[in-house]
C-alpha cells in the first residue's frame, strides 16, 4: 500500500514523549492536498514520506475541527469532527494510521477555554433566559451602570477591545479572545464532561496526545472582579499575577481532570501552552497529577544575546527541576514572529538560526519544530489587503498580527504557490524569490539549513553522546556558551563577534564550516567529548 517498505519503528516507552522531537503543523499553512489554496489532512499524508526522513518523533496539528475561522480554527464550533475544508474524519484516520506505520506519533489541539460563537451549545445559550443552564455554560453576566450598558469588569481581550460582548437582551458574555470565542465556564461540571468526551473522542480514535490551548486560562475567579487597567494586552504574553484572566488556581483541578483521561490511555500525552513566565508558578502546571509537559516560551522570547539566551536556558530548567517532568524547548510557532526574522533576517537570520537550532536540539528534554523552522523561513511582509489575523481589524489597522509567521511552506519549483497547492492562489498570498527556500531546492544542498536539520535530528536520535537529562554550563570564551551533556555531548555557541577556537573532543556538526579548526560568529558546534 505504501511505496517506502522501510519505516522506522516507533519507540514503545510509554514515555516517548520526554525527549521527543515534535513538528508543529499548522494545518493551513503546510500542504494543499485538494487543490482550493488552504492546506488540509490529505496535505498532511502526502507529505510524511517527507517529515518521516526528516527525522521528527512526533506531529502536533493545529485544529482542524469545524470553525466558521474567526480565529483560524482556534475558534472550534464541534470539537468531535473536522471541518470539510480540512478533510473529513475518515481522513483524518487514514493519515493517523499512514503517519502510525511511517514511525510518527500524532498529537492534536484541545481548545477547552472557549467555543466557537457557532458551537450549538452557544447558540441555545443566545436562544435561552438569564439564568438558565444554556446560559451557565459560557459566562453571561449583566451589565454594570445604571442600564446595564457598561461591560461587568474591565477586563481587555487579548486580541484588543473589551473582552465583554453585549447580548439582545442586555446580559453581556466574556471573551478573552475575538467575540466568536465565548469562554466556557469550567465551574460547569457540564462542560468538564464534555471536554472529557472529546479527549475519549480522539485518544479512541488513536491519537497520542493533545496540545493544550490556553492551558493557563479555563478558570476564572470568583466574582469575576475588575484587575490592573491593561492598555496594551500584548497577544498571548505573561502579565502576572494581576492578569486576572489567566493562572488562577482553580485551573490546577481542570488538569487533572485532563490527566485523569489521559492516564487511562496508556503512552498519550499533553503539552500544555502555558503563558507562565514565573519558574514556580509555570512547575505547578507539572505535577504529578496535571500535565507532562509544558511549553518552555523562553527561547522564543529571548534575543540573540548570551545573556538572554543562558537566561533563557536557565530559567526553562529551573521551572522543571522540582517537577518529573522534562523541558520543552520552542523557538517559534503560529503567534510569534519567525526566529530567523527575530535575529535580523536575511543571511545573518539564517545563520543564527542553524546555530538555534543545534542550541535547541542539544538541550535535553523535548522539543517542538514549527513547520518551516527546518527551511529556515522568515516572517512575510503581507499586503494590508492580505491580512485575515482578527487582531488586524480589532485594533483598528494598527496591529499587524500573526499572518506573516504563518504563510504556506514552499515545497518545490520557482514560482508561487512553490508546490504547496496545485492552485497559483494561497490563502496567504507566497512571495516571489522563495524559489532556493523550497524543501525540494535545499534537500539537494548539503549547506542547507533543511540538510543541518535532517543531520541533527539523525544524531540527536542515534548519538550516545545525547544520553543523560542534566546539562552542566562549560567555560567559554567571551560572548560564547558552552554546555555539556552527560553522554559527552558539548555544544558551543558562539555570538562573540569574531572567530573563537574549537574546544577538545571530536566534531559531530557545525552550523557553518568550522574546517580551519575555529567556530565563526553567529555559529554553534556540537562535539562529542
Ligand atoms: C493560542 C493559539 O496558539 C492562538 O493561535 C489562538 O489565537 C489562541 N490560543 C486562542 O485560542
Amino acid at each position: 500500500m505504501h511505496p517506502h517498505p522501510t519505516f522506522s519503528v516507533p519507540s514503545t516507552a510509554s514515555d516517548w514523549w520526554r525527549d521527543a522531537v515534535f513538528y508543529q503543523i499548522y494545518i493551513r499553512s503546510f500542504a494543499d492536498g485538494n487543490g482550493d489554496g488552504v492546506g488540509d489532512l490529505a496535505g498532511i499524508r502526502s507529505r510524511l514520506p517527507y517529515l518521516a526522513e526528516l527525522g521528527v518523533d512526533a506531529l502536533w496539528i493545529t485544529p482542524f475541527y469545524p470553525s466558521p475561522m474567526a480565529d483560524h480554527g482556534y475558534d472550534v464550533a464541534d470539537p468531535r469532527d473536522v471541518e470539510p475544508v480540512f478533510g473529513d474524519l475518515a481522513e483524518f484516520d487514514a493519515l493517523l494510521a499512514e503517519a502510525h506505520e511511517r514511525g510518527l506519533r500524532v498529537t492534536v489541539d484541545l481548545v477547552p477555554n472557549h467555543s466557537s460563537h457557532q458551537h450549538a451549545w452557544f447558540q441555545e445559550a443566545l436562544a435561552a433566559e438569564p439564568g438558565s443552564p444554556a446560559r451557565a455554560r459560557y459566562l453571561f453576566r449583566d451589565g454594570r451602570g445604571p442600564d446595564g450598558s457598561e461591560p461587568p469588569n474591565n477586563w481587555p481581550s487579548v486580541f484588543g477591545g473589551p473582552a465583554w460582548t453585549r447580548v439582545s437582551d442586555g446580559q453581556w458574555y466574556l471573551h478573552i479572545f475575538a467575540p466568536e470565542q465565548p469562554d466556557l465556564n469550567f465551574a460547569d461540571p457540564e462542560v468538564v464532561a464534555d471536554l472529557e468526551k472529546t479527549m475519549r473522542f480522539w485518544l479512541d480514535r488513536g491519537v497520542d496526545g493533545f496540545r493544550i490551548d490556553v492551558a493557563h486560562g479555563m478558570a476564572k475567579p470568583d466574582g469575576l472582579p475588575d484587575m490592573v487597567p491593561m492598555e496594551d494586552t500584548g497577544l498571548l504574553d505573561d502579565h502576572g499575577p494581576g492578569d486576572l484572566r489567566f493562572d488562577q488556581d482553580g485551573v490546577h483541578e481542570v488538569h487533572r481532570r485532563i490527566r485523569a483521561v489521559i492516564d487511562e490511555y496508556p503512552g498519550r500525552m499533553a503539552v500544555g501552552e502555558v503563558w507562565v513566565s514565573d519558574d514556580k508558578r509555570l512547575a505547578r502546571y507539572l505535577r504529578e497529577d496535571e500535565l507532562q509537559l509544558a511549553f518552555n516560551f523562553k527561547l522564543l522570547t529571548a534575543e540573540w544575546t548570551t545573556d538572554d539566551l543562558r537566561d533563557a536556558v536557565t530559567h526553562s530548567l529551573d521551572a522543571v527541576a522540582g517537577t518529573s517532568a522534562p523541558a520543552c524547548w520552542v523557538l517559534s510557532n503560529h503567534d510569534r514572529p519567525r526566529h530567523v526574522t527575530r535575529y535580523g533576517g536575511g543571511e545573518l537570520g539564517t545563520r543564527r538560526a542553524k546555530a538555534a537550532a543545534l542550541l535547541q536540539l542539544a538541550l535535553p528534554g523535548a522539543a517542538y519544530l514549527y513547520n518551516g523552522d527546518e527551511l529556515g523561513m522568515p516572517d512575510v511582509l503581507l499586503p494590508d489587503e492580505a491580512l485575515q489575523d482578527p487582531v488586524w481589524e480589532r485594533s483598528g489597522h494598527t496591529e499587524r498580527g500573526r499572518d506573516a509567521c504563518r504563510v504556506p511552506m514552499p515545497w518545490s519549483g520557482t514560482e508561487a504557490s512553490y508546490g504547496f497547492s496545485s492552485h497559483r492562489e494561497t490563502w496567504l498570498p507566497m512571495p516571489d524569490g522563495w524559489a532556493p527556500l523550497t524543501a525540494e531546492a535545499q534537500a539537494a544542498d548539503p549547506a542547507s539549513i533543511q540538510s543541518l536539520y535532517r543531520r541533527a535530528l539523525a544524531l540527536r536520535a542515534s548519538s550516545p553522546a545525547f544520553s543523560g537529562t542534566s546539562l552542566a554550563w562549560l567555560p567559554a570564551p567571551e560572548g560564547c556558551l558552552a554546555f555539556r551533556r552527560p553522554g559527552g555531548l558539548v555544544c558551543l555557541l558562539n555570538l562573540s563577534g569574531h572567530a573563537v577556537p574549537l574546544p577538545e573532543g571530536s566534531v559531530l556538526l557545525a552550523s557553518a564550516d568550522v574546517g580551519d579548526g575555529s567556530l565563526p560568529d553567529d555559529t554553534a558546534v556540537w562535539l562529542q567529548a
